[in-house]
């Protein structure tokens, strides 16, 4: 048997249709939104990399901090035999993981993107001759269904990424988390933490552009994919606190009034002047709403890690 292989849960249009769907929806009520998950073509997601290394942008360098400091700790506390890791991305951060997981004989990582599977199961088994890894090409936000893999099992979700949903969206997410559990198995979830505001904004508009022009890809996904015609730099990139719902909000504002036209959804969008659509949530947590968000999902926090400045934390938490 191989030790590598590729299972594809999403029909191979799926994104298609979905792309269709969210922008229909999405430009065609007020106030108009995106949903996030369009920003990762191959642009975008070089554009996220470059975003985890710059000054402002801390989570990625805080959680890798709490991965090095505890990995042996998650080690002790799960004894894991299989890593299920959602949104793996390039499997970068679950390195530190991997390496602190002695007992580990299975690597499931899940992704929508087939190219950062492949590209990183290449190098995982480079490293880890012994591992099998079973890629799931999912969409994790809608129900997974994990191949035979031998528990206890340790499910991670890193990167704060659990923040790009709305309550109630987590809601329903966490509750598919827990229906993988069987008893003895954990979650890993990585979670941003509510901070001074100057902080986080700089971190969603840094000096260089960068998140601006993150921000802005999603406008070309849709004139590449849907055939329209936006020019991004008819849009300013908006990064703003929400105070009352902790969490940052990524916005476009149109520049000027402008109609922009989706060929492929025969569609012309009306843009005010200042009229903004909103590209993504990024929620930030505290460890109570964290315990009541797990507790409610049927599933009881056992470790809160954070990193020395207390700025993103790791919590582990079992079925209940
Ligand atoms: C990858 C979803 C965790 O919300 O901080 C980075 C994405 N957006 N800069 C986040 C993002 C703007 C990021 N996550």
């Amino acid at each position: 048997m191989s030790p590598f292989q590729l299972t594809r849960t999403l029909p191979e249009h799926a994104t298609d249709a979905a792309l269709r769907a969210d922008v229909l929806q999405g430009l065609g009520r007020t106030p108009k939104m995106l949903p996030p998950k369009w920003f990762y073509d191959a642009r975008g997601s070089d554009l996220f990399e470059e975003i985890t290394r710059l000054p402002e942008y801390y989570p990625t360098r805080a959680e890798r901090e709490i991965l090095l400091a505890r990995a042996p700790e998650i080690a002790a506390a799960t004894g894991a035999r299989t890593l299920i890791e959602l949104g793996s991305g390039s499997s970068e951060k679950t390195r530190h993981l991997l390496d602190a997981l002695p007992e580990l004989e299975s690597y499931v990582p899940v992704d929508v993107s087939e190219s950062a599977l492949t590209g990183a199961a290449e190098g995982l088994l480079a490293e880890r001759p012994g591992l099998r890894i079973h890629a799931l090409i999912a969409d994790f936000t809608t129900g997974l269904t994990l191949p035979e893999s031998p528990g206890p099992r340790l499910v991670a979700f890193l990167g704060g990424t659990v923040g790009n949903l709305l309550p109630a969206e987590r809601a329903v997410f966490l509750s598919s988390v827990r229906a993988l559990l069987a008893p003895g198995d954990a979650l890993l979830l990585g979670t941003d933490l509510v901070k001074d505001e100057s902080v986080l904004v700089r971190a969603y508009d840094d000096a260089a552009g960068v998140t601006a022009a993150f921000n802005k890809n999603v406008l070309s996904v849709v004139n590449r994919e849907l055939g329209g015609d936006f020019d991004p730099a008819d849009f300013d990139h908006v990064a703003l606190w929400n105070r009352e719902c902790e969490r940052i909000e990524m916005r476009l504002r149109a520049r000027r009034a402008l109609n922009v036209k989706i060929t492929d959804l025969d569609l012309l969008v009306r843009f005010e002047a200042g009229e903004e659509v909103r590209t993504e949530v990024s929620a930030k947590f505290r460890q109570d709403g964290v315990r009541a968000e797990l507790a409610d999902a049927g599933m009881a926090l056992t470790h809160w890690w954070t990193d020395e400045a207390g700025r993103f934390a790791l919590s582990l938490a079992t079925a209940v």
